[in-house]
Order: C-alpha cells, then sequence, then structure tokens
C-alpha cells in the first residue's frame, strides 16, 4: 500500500483543493490555515517544499506536505504542514516516513522538527511512534475557538535528529 504513495511539487492548479482541504472540519482544529498567497510563496520560495501525496495509479490527490528550513544554515528542517484526506489508513504514516528520508538523506538535515497542539492527539502518537522526541511546551500559545468553546491550547514542540534517523535506520525502524 505504501509503495503506491507519491509525493510531486504542488502546483498552482493545486492550491484551491490546497485551501478547502486546510478549511475542511476534519482538519481545521489541528491546524491554523493559511491564505491561498501563503500557499503560493510556499510553491516558489527555495527554502520550502510544497508536495502533493498522490496514491494509486490513478494519482488522486490525498493529502499535502508542506517543508521549511530546506535550505536552513544550522539544518534545521522543519515539517509546516501534513494533512490527510483519508485518516486512519496508515496513510500519514508513511508520510512521515518519506518526509524523514527526504530530510535527513536529501536536504542532509541535522534536526527535523516540527509542532503539535496538545488537542492533536492521533498527530502526537503518530510523530512520537515515529521517533520524534518532545522538546518542551509553549503553553496556551494558540487561540482554540470551536464549537462554542474559548480558550487556548498548548503547542508540543517535536524533533529528531539525524543521528537518531540513523540509529532507527540500523534497527530496521524506517521500513524498507
Ligand atoms: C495527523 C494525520 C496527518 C495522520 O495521518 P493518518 O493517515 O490519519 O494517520 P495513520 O492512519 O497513519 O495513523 C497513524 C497513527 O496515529 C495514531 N492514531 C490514529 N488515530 C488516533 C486517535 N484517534 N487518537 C490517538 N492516536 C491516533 C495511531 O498511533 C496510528 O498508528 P497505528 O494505528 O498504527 O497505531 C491526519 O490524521 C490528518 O491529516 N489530520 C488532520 C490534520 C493534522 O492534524 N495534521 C497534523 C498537524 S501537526
Amino acid at each position: 500500500m505504501t509503495a503506491a504513495l507519491r509525493l510531486r511539487p504542488t502546483m498552482l492548479s493545486d492550491l484551491d483543493w490546497v485551501v478547502s482541504l486546510e478549511r475542511d472540519g476534519a482538519n481545521l482544529p489541528f491546524i491554523t490555515p493559511w491564505e491561498r498567497p501563503q500557499h503560493e510563496g510556499a510553491i516558489r520560495f527555495p527554502d520550502s517544499r510544497h508536495f502533493i501525496v498522490e496514491e494509486g495509479d490513478e494519482l488522486a490527490r490525498i493529502g499535502f506536505v508542506i517543508l521549511q528550513g530546506c535550505r536552513n544554515p544550522n539544518g534545521s528542517v522543519e515539517l509546516k504542514r501534513l494533512v490527510m484526506q483519508a485518516k486512519g489508513r496508515g496513510l500519514g504514516r508513511a508520510v512521515v516516513r518519506q518526509l524523514k528520508a527526504m530530510a535527513f538523506t536529501q536536504l542532509k538535515a541535522h534536526r527535523f522538527w516540527l509542532d503539535v497542539k496538545a488537542l492533536n492527539t492521533r498527530a502526537f502518537s503518530l510523530y512520537q511512534s515515529e521517533g520524534f522526541v518532545e522538546e518542551g511546551r509553549l503553553r496556551e500559545s494558540v487561540r482554540v475557538a470551536i464549537d462554542g468553546a474559548d480558550g487556548y491550547d498548548s503547542l508540543i514542540v517535536m524533533s529528531l535528529l539525524d543521528r537518531e534517523y540513523r540509529a532507527r535506520t540500523a534497527l530496521g525502524l524506517e521500513g524498507g
């Protein structure tokens, strides 16, 4: 199943779909959606990579990814955004594995990092089980106003270092 996943650069013609996926109620609580010009910037700016995740022979769009810091002088590459349309099928995990390989092999990252909202237990468990280590919490740093509730959530900063990735690879934890 995972072999049928492919990452390809996002095109401007994909952005209506990307923006609508961000604003879908299944994703909105977990991300901070961008305006279309921000996505256009991420496509054009050399420090960023914007990808569509495709699946199957029909190459149907099933998600998108944004990396930032790809030219960071400290080798600190950020997984800025990951959104999968079909959830709970193991596809997010497969994409995270591809992104780790890209960050450490192609982009020569020293540190691959991200932040995730504390309420996003699904994404947190995924990142944790893929070797990302919690660095700390930015307490009550994002406003949460959903379903009539109004409050704050914390952001959990997580990272994986190149030597930790190599150790996981040696142990066969990064798949084939
Ligand atoms: C987070 C996201 C990318 C994960 O992709 P996915 O394809 O749904 O995830 P997977 O099917 O690969 O599941 C990965 C793991 O998540 C965990 N998980 C899944 N559902 C969960 C839930 N409801 N609660 C806690 N953990 C959960 C499990 O550990 C699962 O692995 P396992 O079933 O092998 O044990 C996707 O759900 C998504 O797009 N969510 C909305 C946007 C978002 O949160 N993006 C990340 C922002 S940091």
